[in-house]
């Protein structure tokens, strides 16, 4: 599996949007990562559909959609609608995640599952076998610019063997929270492919280079 690098539009300037995108995708961008909050799971507001769709106009990459949200039932069409290639939602608000993931699918959107820091690797289990792909938390979800969580390196590990016995090895590990030069190494020999960054690259003078750099080190890692 090959690395996948996920700038986090929540770390550009928002009234330049179309620029940020464009910068990152000249530096190598495969996804743009897109961080949906509702004030209530995490305590941000940011974005919602029209934006989505907006992006959808300008990127050539697949838009992934984070939904940080606790109603990720109701929210998941319009953005689905939107633009959305992927869409992950959060295990700890959904009491009937089996249906939301299959939603999600028949969408023919690609599903992902969430899990925060402090969540366990088993509460996913029932599901490992049906996701597209999982992410693991390596902050407490809410803002950019937060330091990794160190135990989230074993934990990506965890989470690829629990896939693998789940005879889901197609499932890719996605990461999400303080991956810069000094963490993207050690998340990618755990064993994580898709690499969220937001205060790594949109936080550095040249975006388009920050990007560049962030994605020859992990693919140096998998060497
Ligand atoms: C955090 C978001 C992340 C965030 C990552 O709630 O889910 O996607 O943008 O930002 P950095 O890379 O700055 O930790
Ligand atoms: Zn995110």
């Amino acid at each position: 599996m090959s690395i996948q690098l996920a700038p986090s539009i929540l770390s550009a300037d928002f009234a330049r949007l179309g620029e940020a995108v464009a910068a990152v995708e000249r530096g190598g961008a495969d996804l743009i990562h897109v961080d949906v909050m509702d004030g209530h799971f995490v305590p941000n507001i940011t974005i919602g559909p029209p934006v989505v769709k907006s992006l959808k106009r300008v990127a050539t990459v697949p838009l992934d959609v984070h939904l940080m949200i606790t109603d990720a039932d109701k929210y998941i069409g319009p953005f689905a609608e939107a633009g959305a290639s992927m869409i992950s939602v959060h295990v700890e608000v959904l009491p009937h995640l089996h249906r939301t993931i299959h939603a999600i699918k028949a969408l023919g959107v690609k599903a992902g599952v969430v899990m925060n820091p402090s969540t366990p690797v088993a509460s996913i289990g029932e599901i490992a076998a049906e996701v597209d792909f999982a992410l693991v938390m390596s902050v407490n979800p809410g803002f950019g610019g937060q330091s990794f969580i160190p135990r989230s390196e074993s934990k990506v590990a965890e989470v690829r063997a629990l896939l693998d016995k789940a005879g889901n090895a197609a499932a890719s590990i996605e990461i999400d929270g303080g991956i810069d030069l000094t963490t993207v190494g050690r998340v990618v020999r755990a064993g994580a492919r898709m690499l969220v960054a937001g205060n790594a690259i949109f936080g550095a003078p040249d975006p388009e280079r920050a990007a560049r750099d962030l994605k020859a080190a992990a693919i140096a890692a998998l060497a």
